[in-house]
């Protein structure tokens, strides 16, 4: 077995053996009924230990002070009405008949295969569910770092309804039949907060010295032991360490756990804010790829020697060989995987069997996060994968092999027109993959030659791998597809994935940014990089590249903010790094004309221009829709179908999803 660590059994708490190390933290997917537990069922077959979070699992986050407007039992709970409150009878009485059978439900997916599930319970505070009308709560009244929300001060007696409803939910995961509660104290959200003595300002006995800031977790902490008793497992996550000025040290948070180890079974350390703009954070809590893997092993190395739990470690963990190291080298017990599940369920049999060169890896873009998280456009949906299209859509993905076998045509070698030729051969088809460059991968392959986004030329490289190894793929480089070359071939099914052109570029001495990845440009000292409306990753990750290589940058965008599309996490870690390399940031800013080293920029809302002086200009837009074939293929009244940039120019996740859909469609 090539990670032996990562496989042995772990006897926890001297009251339940995992069968390996491998745990699925808690995630909400916002996913829910068959749809969740299939979901559940495809990432827990081969793990030691999963999860299930807030807040349909405990009902914790629906604490919520404010007008009293309780709903009578049985009554039907739609996303904005409010719920009775939790810590009452009748809130209780409510909760247990709203929650018990659904989080039954989830237990028994474990129970086939001998796996255990722990219910996590927490309360959001800050960054509670405003689109459900509910108030954030907090210990004392500073705005959230992502809506800029000021959230109400809980009073003492609230505070105490707290602790009542976070035992209440924890009897609640006992009487699931869960094997275990988890209590939630990090990423800034309710206990965290209070530990924190940049949230927590009060000047009662919950405020002040970091005893007192610790008070909440010990009261939450002890009031589920004893609801719950000795035999279940209680552990408690927590944040290693704020990473901001003036914020929690490992050690600071050793010292608050210290009085409570003698309550607790395991430590699930990860670290961070949710938000994590302020104060110069180090590592955001869901960090993107720009940070090493298993980021935070320090601080669980530290708390584990420290405290002597038995410590689960999340934050960026990978690869199974980063897993294994971390298991050997005694930093922790167990290891947290979200992300990377996400984008392959069937990473630990993968790892297990020596098959890890197959694992889809995951690319570390957040769109999981930006997806089903409350965002500066306080939108959430289900959980989402870039590399995964069935990601949370399982059921929908299945695949039927098709009544007849068809001889299939996917025109483009991207990520699109690779996910389609591989569903499409594994489902039985004999397929044609038509590539006119001399390497397969498009638009990603030439975004991953920037060390920075090395993780969608990673994506790309793994799909080629999956489709060379198909039989019934012929592959076919330097072949430029035309419409007389379709009638030729006369395919029963065309799939074209043709995806974007080349952004337009304002003057001959402009070039864009896939001629500089490309390594075909040459650039002058003073850049101007133009990112029109495009506010994702490519301007960002072009700006942080070029000053890298010592070019004096300036980017423009005609977006509110640079990076309006990113997952804040992965936003402010960019940001930052611009910032700190000097970056000229102009937002709200289009381009006029460029000429003679001089570019005229003008503000998108008054109009006003004005000019800079550059050597070069870099476009960063996206690229219009290469779509010249489909078109005609359409016109012509060819059976086909059209999928990402070709058909609107956006992300990896649109091109992945939609050559897995044409493939089962055909
Ligand atoms: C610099 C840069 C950075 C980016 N960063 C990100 C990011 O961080 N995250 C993200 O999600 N997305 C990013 N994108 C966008 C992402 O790469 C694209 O959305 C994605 O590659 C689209 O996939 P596709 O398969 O539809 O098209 P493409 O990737 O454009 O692939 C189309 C393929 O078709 C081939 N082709 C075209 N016409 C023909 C023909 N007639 N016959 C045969 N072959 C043909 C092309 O050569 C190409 O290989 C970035 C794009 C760029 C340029
Ligand atoms: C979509 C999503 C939802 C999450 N929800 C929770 C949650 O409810 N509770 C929690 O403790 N952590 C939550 N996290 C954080 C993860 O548990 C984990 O700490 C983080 O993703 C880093 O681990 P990874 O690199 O393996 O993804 C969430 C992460 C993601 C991506």
């Amino acid at each position: 077995m090539p990670f032996p660590r990562l496989f042995e059994p772990l006897r926890l708490g001297d009251k339940i053996t995992l069968r390996n190390r491998i745990v699925l933290p808690a995630h909400g997917p916002r996913i829910s009924g068959d749809r969740y537990i299939r979901y559940l069922d495809e990432r827990v077959k081969d793990i030691g230990l999963y999860l299930c979070s807030q807040p349909a699992s405990s009902g914790v986050a629906a604490y919520s002070p404010g007008p009293p407007a309780s709903l009578p039992p049985g009554h039907r709970v739609e996303s904005d009405a409010r719920l009775p409150d939790p810590a009452s009878a009748e809130g209780k009485a409510f909760l247990d008949d709203l929650y018990l059978p659904f989080m039954r439900r989830q237990v028994e997916v474990g129970q086939r295969y001998g796996v255990a599930c722990f219910g996590q319970v927490v309360h959001t505070g800050n960054y509670s569910f405003h689109t459900d009308w509910q108030v954030g709560i907090s210990p004392s009244a500073v705005p959230d770092e992502l809506l800029g929300e000021t959230p109400h001060a809980l009073t003492r007696s609230e505070i105490a309804d707290v602790v009542a409803t976070f035992a209440n939910a924890a009897e609640r995961v006992k009487a699931a039949g869960m094997a275990g509660v988890e209590v939630h104290c990090c990423h800034g959200l309710l206990l965290n907060a209070f530990l924190s003595p940049i949230t927590n300002r009060r000047t009662d006995d919950y405020g002040g010295s970091p005893e007192n800031r610790a008070r909440l977790l010990r009261e939450v902490v002890a009031a589920v032991r004893e609801r719950v008793g000795p035999g279940l497992v209680v552990g408690v996550r927590i944040a290693g360490q704020d990473g901001i000025d003036g914020g929690l040290t490992t050690d600071d948070t050793a010292a608050a756990l210290a009085p409570i180890v003698d309550q607790l079974d395991y430590l699930s350390v990860s670290a961070s804010s949710e938000g994590g703009r302020k104060g110069g954070v180090t590592v955001p809590a869901i960090m993107s790829a720009d940070y090493p893997e298993a980021v935070f092993e320090p601080s669980a190395r530290k708390l584990r020697e420290t405290l002597g739990l038995p410590v689960i470690l999340s934050g960026r963990i990978t690869q199974p060989a980063t897993a294994e190291r971390v298991l050997a080298d005694g930093s922790a017990d167990l290891v947290g995987i979200v992300r990377a599940m996400l984008a392959d369920p069937t990473w630990p049999r993968k790892a297990r069997d020596g098959e890890e060169d197959d694992i889809r890896l995951c690319t570390g873009n957040n769109e999981c996060r930006y997806r089903t998280q409350l965002r500066v456009r306080a939108v959430t949906g289900p959980v989402a994968c870039a590399v995964n299209a069935a990601a949370g859509r399982e059921e929908e993905m299945d695949s039927v092999a098709p009544a007849v076998p068809k001889r299939v045509l996917v025109v483009g070698g991207g990520p699109g027109g690779l996910e389609a030729a591989r569903v499409a051969a594994l489902r039985g088809h004999t397929v044609t993959l038509c590539e006119r460059d001399t390497q397969l991968g498009g638009q990603a392959l030439i975004a991953g030659r920037d060390p920075r986004s090395a993780g969608l030329g990673r994506a790309v490289a793994q799909l080629e791998r999956q489709v060379r190894k198909l039989d019934a793929v012929d592959v076919q480089l330097g072949r430029e597809v035309g419409a007389a070359d379709v009638a030729a071939l006369a395919p029963e099914a065309v799939i074209v994935a043709t995806g974007a052109l080349p952004p337009p570029l304002p003057s001959p001495a402009a070039v864009s940014v896939i001629d500089v990845l490309r390594g075909e440009a040459k650039l002058g000292a003073r850049v101007c990089i133009v990112a029109g409306m495009n506010g994702h990753r490519a301007p960002l990750a072009l700006a942080a590249k070029l000053a890298d290589e010592r070019h004096d940058v300036h980017l423009v965008t005609e977006r509110t903010i640079v990076g309006e599309d990113l997952d804040p996490g992965v936003n402010h870690t960019l940001l930052k790094l611009l910032y700190g390399r000097g970056v000229d940031l102009r937002n709200l800013t289009g381009l006029r004309s460029f000429e003679d080293g001089v570019a005229v920029l003008y503000n998108t809302l008054t109009r006003h221009e004005s000019q800079l002086a550059v050597d070069s200009l870099v476009v960063a837009t996206r690229g219009p829709a290469n779509d010249a074939l489909s078109v005609e293929l359409q016109d012509a009244g060819l059976p086909m179908q059209a999928i990402g940039d070709c058909l609107a120019p956006r992300r990896l996740i649109h091109a992945i999803l939609e050559g897995h859909r044409a493939a089962l469609a055909v």
